[in-house]
């Protein structure tokens, strides 16, 4: 029994069962992922930029005979922005191949094409059933990154502090945990707005304005998420010569997301993203104790990014890859197999 369900009313319960069965998917799909907590999760799928919705549906076995809630068994949510839904789907691995996903994928994708947007986006992780399940849904593989972990109990202190410190002069690091200050918002936002040398996918939004920056920020700590920033200043401009953002969520702060690292093209060649990321790492070992892993995800063909990650001690872990599909045709296509 597929229902639209919004999360901000959902009980407590229904949050707990959604938790439990993502963790059955993790073990399933992607068993050394550390399991998600409920915290802030509510607040993870019910808050969004502004001028965004989410949507979200979830499936439910039968009410038991004993009159206590059903358990969550599939959950889909679909990110409206631009003209593109991007959609987010799980299956407990007890009821997998019953057709419940493709279910679920049909019942966003109508509501997506009522909406009016274009094209469905999805993050497809390698190796996993979700790779077949798309692909016989008629999605195409528009982009391939590499997701890679490091594990922070192999990294050497020393060498960190030494990589941390080997930029050229003329320019100072600046470790800004919680986001960039107010006074360099605007300097910021120029460094990523002249660079789209972008460690992220394309599904996962990058702020080039000042106030879309800012409202980025305050998403993501709406959603539980702590931003934490690296800047190399260039030290004769007062300029961003390069940045670095790394994420802890409260729903796995064991393991921290890195987003953008960028070096504004006439800064390149002095050492600034091998320092910034180093210096990264040695901060958050004190702002964040708990904190055992760092993943990040990069185009295959970043050349130069990768050899300062794998420098660093990251490990290449998956394919990461995005779907697309026209929203018509897959409605006509699902609607057709029915
Ligand atoms: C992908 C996923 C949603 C599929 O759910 P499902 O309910 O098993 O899918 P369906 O039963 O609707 O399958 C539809 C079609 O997809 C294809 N498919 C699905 N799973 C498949 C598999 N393991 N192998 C081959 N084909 C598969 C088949 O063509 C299937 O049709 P068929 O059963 O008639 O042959 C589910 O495996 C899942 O939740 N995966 C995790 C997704 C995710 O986001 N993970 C993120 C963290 S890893």
């Amino acid at each position: 029994m597929v229902r639209e369900w919004d999360p901000r009313t959902a009980s407590s319960a229904e949050i707990a069962s959604l938790v439990d069965t993502l963790n059955a998917v993790l073990a399933a799909d992607l068993p050394q992922d550390p399991p998600w907590r409920e915290s802030s999760l509510r607040e993870y799928l019910a808050e969004v930029m502004p001028g965004e919705r989410r949507i979200s549906w979830v499936a439910k076995a039968e009410p038991t005979a004993d009159g206590s809630e059903a358990p969550i068994l599939g959950h889909v949510h679909v990110l409206l922005l631009g003209d593109i839904g991007v959609l987010e789907v799980l299956v407990h691995p007890s009821v997998r191949r019953t057709g419940l996903g493709r279910e679920l994928v049909l019942t966003a994708a109508r509501r997506v094409y009522q909406e009016g947007f274009q094209s469905i986006g999805v993050e497809v992780v390698g190796d996993t059933p979700a790779i077949a399940f798309y692909e016989s849904l008629g999605f195409s593989r528009e982009y391939v990154e590499t997701r890679s972990v490091l594990d922070l109990s192999g990294v050497d202190r020393a060498e960190l502090a030494e990589m941390a410190t080997g930029v050229a002069a003329g320019y100072h690091l600046e470790f800004c945990p919680g986001g960039p200050p107010d006074e360099l918002i605007e300097a910021y936002a120029r460094a990523k707005a002249e660079v789209r040398d972008v460690e992220d996918g394309e599904l996962r939004p990058s702020s080039y304005d000042p106030q879309r920056l800012r409202d980025s920020l305050d998403c993501l700590r709406r959603r539980g998420m702590k931003p934490y920033i690296v800047l190399a200043l260039h030290e004769q401009t007062g300029e961003v010569a390069g940045l670095t953002e790394v994420v802890v969520p409260a729903q796995h702060p064991t393991r921290a997301d890195q987003y953008d690292t960028i070096v504004v093209q006439d800064h390149r060649g002095y050492g600034i993203d091998r320092a910034i990321k180093a210096r990264m790492l040695m901060e958050l070992r004190s702002a964040e104790p708990q904190l055992a892993e760092v993943q990040t995800w990069n185009a295959q063909t970043n050349e130069a990014m990768l050899k300062v990650n794998a420098e660093l001690g990251y490990r290449p872990d998956r394919e990461w890859c995005e779907y697309g599909i026209d929203v018509a045709e897959l409605v006509h296509r699902l609607d057709a197999g029915r």
